[in-house]
C-alpha cells in the first residue's frame, strides 16, 4: 500500500511538472501561463477534478518509447465557474509543444462525451504545435475524432475555445466549429498554413502575427470573437461570458437578480435619434441605457461594426442583442454583418436565449464588391436564421426600416413576437428622396416639384403608422419606455412554445 501511494505521488508530481521546470520558465518568459495555472484561474477555487493524469502516449517511433510524460500534453477534467458545471481541456505546451497525439485526443474526446451526457459546456484552452509529428496518421485520426465530437455537441452544449498559443493546420478546425473563439494578443495565432508555406506557394511575405494573430482574426477575418491583452484578462472575461449561458440546449440561461428596476425610464432616450434622418447616433448608447445595469457583453466588437451583437440581461434574464449601428456605414447590412449576426441568432436559438433586435437599417449595401461577393446568399443567412428561430423575438424599430432589410431584421413576418416602433420610425420601401426620384422621374428637372413630391411621400410613408395599420408593428412606444416594454414582453413570452416542422435539418444558404 505504502508503495502504491508513493508511486501515485511520484506520478502526480511528474504530471504536474509537465515538460519540466525549464520549459515552464520558457512558457512564463513568453508571458504565457501553464496549462494548470490557466485552469486554476478559470475555475472556482478548489473545484477542479482532473481526469486521466496518468495517460501516456503509445508511440514507439523515434525513441518516443523512452520519452513519456504522464498526462501526455493536455490537462482535462471538470469543475465549476461561479458554481456552475463546466468541462475543460487545457493543452500543455511544455509537453511536446502541446502537440496532439492519439491519446491526447482520446482525453479530449472523453470529457466532451461526458459533457454531452450530463449537459454541460466544454471549454478548450488551446496551446499546441499541432499534430504530434512522431505519430503521423494516428494523430490525424485523433483530430478527426475531436472534430466529429465538436459537430455532434454543436447546439447541444455550448463550446468555447480560447487560443492561448499556436493553433495551426488541422488544429484550427476544432475551435472553428465551437460557438465562440477568444484569442490572446501577441501570444496566440491561428492559420491553416503558416508563413513558410505561404511564402513558398504564393510568394507573400507575412509574419505569423499578421497572418493569424488576434488582431487579424478579430478585425479582418472575423474568425475570432474577442482579443485580450494577456492570459489573465482572457480567462476572467471567459468566466463573465459563461455567466450568460445556459448549460445545455434543454435549459434556460441562469437568472441573475438585479437592483435595476424593470420599469426604469431613461428620458434621455427621447432625444437620442437626431431630427435629421441622415445624422448618425450611437446605438450602443441605447443598448447601455436599456439593459440591466448598463452591462452589455459585446462580441466581435471590432469586426463588421455596422452591426452589434452580444449578451445582456433584462430583469435578470439573458438576452442576445442584435442591433444595426448607424455610426458605421449608416447601419447598412452587408456580407460581413449578415454572417456575423446570423451565426449569433442561431446560437441564441439553439440555447433558448431570447433575441432582442434594435433596427435602424437603410437597406443592404449596394456595389459590385457586395454582389460579386455573394450578398444575396450571405444576406439570406440572416433572413434564414431569424425566420427559423423559435425563441422569443422582440424587435424595436428606432428609425429606418427600409426595403428587404426591414423584412430581414426580425420583422413581424418572420414570426417576431413583439414588434414595437419609436415615433421616429420610418418603415418603407426606401427613403423618400430615392423613392421620389424613381416614381416621379419625369419631374427630375423641376426641383420645386420634386421637393413637394418628397414631402408628400414622407408624410405618407416616413412614419410608423402605415405598418401599424396592418399590424406589422404591435405598438408605437415612447423611447423612454423601451426598457419597461421589453421586460414586460419577456415576461409574457416566458412560456413560449413554437416548433418548426420535422426535418432532418434545414439547408441554410452557406
Ligand atoms: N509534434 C511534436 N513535437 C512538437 C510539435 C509537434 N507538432 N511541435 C512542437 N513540438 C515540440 C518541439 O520539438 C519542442 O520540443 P523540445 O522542447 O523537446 O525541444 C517543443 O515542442 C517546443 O517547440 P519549439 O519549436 O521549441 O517552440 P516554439 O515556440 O519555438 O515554436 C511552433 C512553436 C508550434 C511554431 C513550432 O514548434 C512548430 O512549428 N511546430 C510544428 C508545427 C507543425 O508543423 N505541426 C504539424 C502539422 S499540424
Amino acid at each position: 500500500m505504502q508503495d502504491i501511494l508513493e508511486r501515485l505521488e511520484k506520478q502526480r508530481e511528474l504530471a504536474r511538472l509537465g515538460g519540466g521546470q525549464k520549459r515552464i520558465d520558457a512558457q512564463h518568459k513568453k508571458g504565457k501561463l501553464t496549462a494548470r495555472e490557466r485552469i486554476e484561474l478559470l475555475l472556482d477555487d478548489g473545484t477542479f477534478e482532473e481526469w486521466d493524469m496518468f495517460v501516456e502516449h503509445r508511440c514507439t517511433d523515434f525513441g518516443m518509447q523512452d520519452n513519456k510524460i504522464p498526462g501526455d500534453g493536455v490537462v482535462t477534467g471538470y469543475g465549476m465557474i461561479n458554481g456552475r458545471l463546466v468541462f475543460v481541456f487545457s493543452q500543455d505546451f511544455t509537453v511536446f509543444g502541446g502537440a496532439l497525439s492519439e491519446t491526447h485526443a482520446e482525453k479530449i474526446c472523453k470529457v466532451m462525451d461526458q459533457a454531452m451526457k450530463v449537459g454541460a459546456p466544454v471549454i478548450g484552452l488551446n496551446d499546441s504545435g499541432g499534430a504530434r509529428i512522431q505519430e503521423g496518421v494516428a494523430s490525424l485520426g485523433g483530430y478527426a475524432d475531436v472534430f466529429q465530437k465538436n459537430v455532434l455537441a454543436s447546439g447541444v452544449v455550448p463550446q468555447i475555445s480560447m487560443i492561448m498559443g499556436p493553433c495551426a493546420g488541422g488544429a484550427v478546425y476544432s475551435p472553428a466549429m465551437t460557438d465562440f473563439i477568444f484569442m490572446v494578443k501577441d501570444s496566440s495565432y491561428m492559420f491553416v498554413t503558416g508563413p513558410e508555406v505561404v511564402k513558398t506557394v504564393t510568394h507573400e511575405e507575412v509574419t505569423a502575427e499578421e497572418l493569424g494573430g488576434a488582431m487579424t482574426h478579430t478585425t479582418r477575418s472575423g474568425v475570432a470573437d474577442m482579443a485580450f491583452d494577456n492570459d489573465v484578462e482572457a480567462l476572467m472575461m471567459l468566466r463573465r461570458l459563461y455567466n450568460y449561458l445556459p448549460l445545455n440546449n434543454r435549459e434556460k440561461a441562469p437568472l441573475r437578480t438585479t437592483s435595476d428596476p424593470s420599469d426604469r425610464a431613461d428620458l434621455s432616450l427621447d432625444t437620442l435619434v437626431p431630427e435629421n434622418p441622415n445624422k448618425p447616433y450611437d446605438m450602443k448608447e441605447l443598448i447601455a441605457k436599456t439593459v440591466d445595469d448598463g452591462d452589455f457583453f459585446e462580441l466581435q466588437p471590432d469586426y463588421a461594426k455596422n452591426i452589434l451583437i452580444g449578451f445582456a440581461r433584462m430583469a435578470g434574464q439573458t438576452v442576445g442583442i442584435v442591433a444595426n449601428q448607424p455610426l458605421v456605414l449608416a447601419g447598412c447590412l452587408d456580407i460581413k454583418s449578415s454572417i456575423k449576426a446570423a451565426r449569433f441568432v442561431r446560437f441564441c436559438d439553439a440555447f433558448n436565449i431570447p433575441v432582442l433586435t434594435f433596427v435602424d437599417v437603410p437597406g443592404f449595401m449596394p456595389g459590385t464588391s457586395q454582389e460579386y461577393g455573394g450578398i444575396i446568399k450571405h444576406g439570406a443567412k440572416l433572413l434564414y436564421a431569424y425566420a427559423e428561430a423559435t425563441v422569443p423575438k422582440i424587435t424595436i424599430i428606432t428609425r429606418k426600416a427600409y426595403g428587404g432589410a426591414y423584412d430581414v431584421m426580425a420583422s413581424k413576418h418572420l414570426r417576431g413576437d413583439v414588434n414595437l416602433a419609436w415615433p421616429q420610425a420610418e418603415i418603407a420601401v426606401m427613403g423618400a428622396k430615392g423613392a421620389v426620384e424613381i416614381i416621379f422621374r419625369e419631374d427630375k428637372n423641376d426641383p420645386a416639384k420634386l421637393a413637394a413630391r418628397e414631402a408628400e411621400y414622407k408624410a405618407r410613408f416616413a412614419n410608423p403608422f402605415v405598418a401599424g395599420a396592418r399590424g406589422f408593428i404591435d405598438d408605437v412606444i415612447l423611447p423612454h419606455e423601451t426598457r419597461k416594454r421589453i421586460c414586460r414582453s419577456l415576461t409574457m413570452l416566458q412560456n413560449k412554445q413554437l416548433e418548426n416542422p420535422w426535418r432532418k435539418h434545414g439547408n441554410i444558404p452557406l
